[in-house]
């Protein structure tokens, strides 16, 4: 039996380059590994979104087909929708008995989110509780490590503290607590160079055509101070360099760092190379993509499929810990 992981994602619009090297290219890999458990966050989405419901099914349907495309595989990994799990709504409310409101709000993400989406009533119950539910998404399924990045470590120490809290108050190994599983993940900036976000409109989807990707790039700002072909440049301060390293060849990084140097290469074929390697890297992905979005029926068949698998777990684990609460009469 392989260890079981468990992570979710927001489905709040389709997936950047950033979502997937940070994140989605890691449980490709970790599908090999481990027993996998990977959901559509859409709970999640509601807690800063609640006032526009109106895509959330399309968010669904175009994350699940972002996941297939780039290799999530379900035969490997359970795939599921967290709404379609009631029981995950049913231990977060036990587990909200229990919880001080205190630990919640000294989750960093809880005022950092709050301030970033200053245009949104976020003084809500629901917000407060996010890594609440996040917990009930881990714990029902008695997951041991949870892949996540950086931002994500206080939310899983928040889920192992209510853990021991519950362990204690009902005398028992009830349920189990929960590790972050950290990896290395390259940074991918934004078109232009901050982080890469659909609020600053600087992001390269996975669903972008080759034709987008390649507009996207040719006007793209490059070392401001080479104004000219024949003033060298500098690439430490520059996109396509970033781009170049996690595209391409390492003697392609090369060739651009030198020729930038010099200004042996302008930044127009620096811009064309770089876009030889990131086709190479997409275009399989696309074309699954396209296939994939003709017969949407499919993926929400893979979803149903995976949500009755994980529904079994769920339902195992409540009854544990209403047996533990005494809940059962
Ligand atoms: N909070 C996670 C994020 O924003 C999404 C998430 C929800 C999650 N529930 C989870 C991740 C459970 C891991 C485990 O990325
Ligand atoms: Fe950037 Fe390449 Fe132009 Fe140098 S040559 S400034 S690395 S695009």
């Amino acid at each position: 039996m392989k260890p079981r992981i468990l992570s979710g994602m927001r489905s709040t619009g389709k997936l950047h380059l950033g979502n997937f090297h940070g994140a989605l290219e890691n449980w490709i890999k970790l599908q090999n590994e481990y027993d996998c458990f990977f959901f559509v966050a859409d709970w999640h989405s509601l807690t800063t979104d609640y006032a526009n419901t109106a895509n959330l099914k399309l968010f669904a349907e175009e994350m699940l087909i972002d996941w297939l495309a780039c290799g999530i595989d379900p035969k490997k990994a359970t795939l599921f929708i967290q709404s379609w799990i009631l029981e995950h709504a049913e231990l977060h409310l036990l587990l909200s008995m229990m919880t001080p409101i205190s630990w919640l709000e000294r989750v960093p993400s809880y005022k950092d989110i709050k301030a970033e989406l200053s245009d949104r009533d976020l003084s809500t119950y629901g917000f407060l509780g996010y890594p609440m539910l996040q917990t009930a998404d881990i714990v029902i399924y008695d997951a041991k490590k949870v892949p996540v990045g950086e931002d994500q470590i206080a939310h899983i120490e928040l889920s192992r503290e209510v853990v021991r809290r519950f362990n204690f108050l009902y005398k028992g190994e009830i349920l189990i607590e929960p590790q972050p599983l950290l990896t290395k993940t390259p940074k991918v900036p934004g078109l232009d160079r901050r982080k890469m976000s659909k609020s600053y409109n600087n992001c390269i989807y996975i669903s972008d055509t080759k034709e987008e990707v390649h507009k996207k790039i040719m006007p793209a700002v490059t070392d401001p101070s080479r104004k000219r072909r024949t003033d060298p440049g500098n690439p430490d301060v520059c996109i396509i360099h970033d781009y170049h390293r996690i595209y391409s060849p390492p003697e392609v990084v090369e060739w651009s760092v030198q020729g930038c140097r010099t200004a042996a290469i302008g930044c127009v074929d620096c811009k064309k190379k770089l876009l030889e390697y990131m086709d190479i890297f997409w275009e399989p992905v696309r074309e699954r993509r396209r296939e994939l979005a003709k017969s949407p029926k499919k993926v929400w068949e893979i979803a149903k499929e995976g949500t009755e698998d994980a529904k079994k777990t769920a339902k195992a684990t409540m009854e544990r810990v209403r047996e533990a609460m005494k809940l059962r009469y």
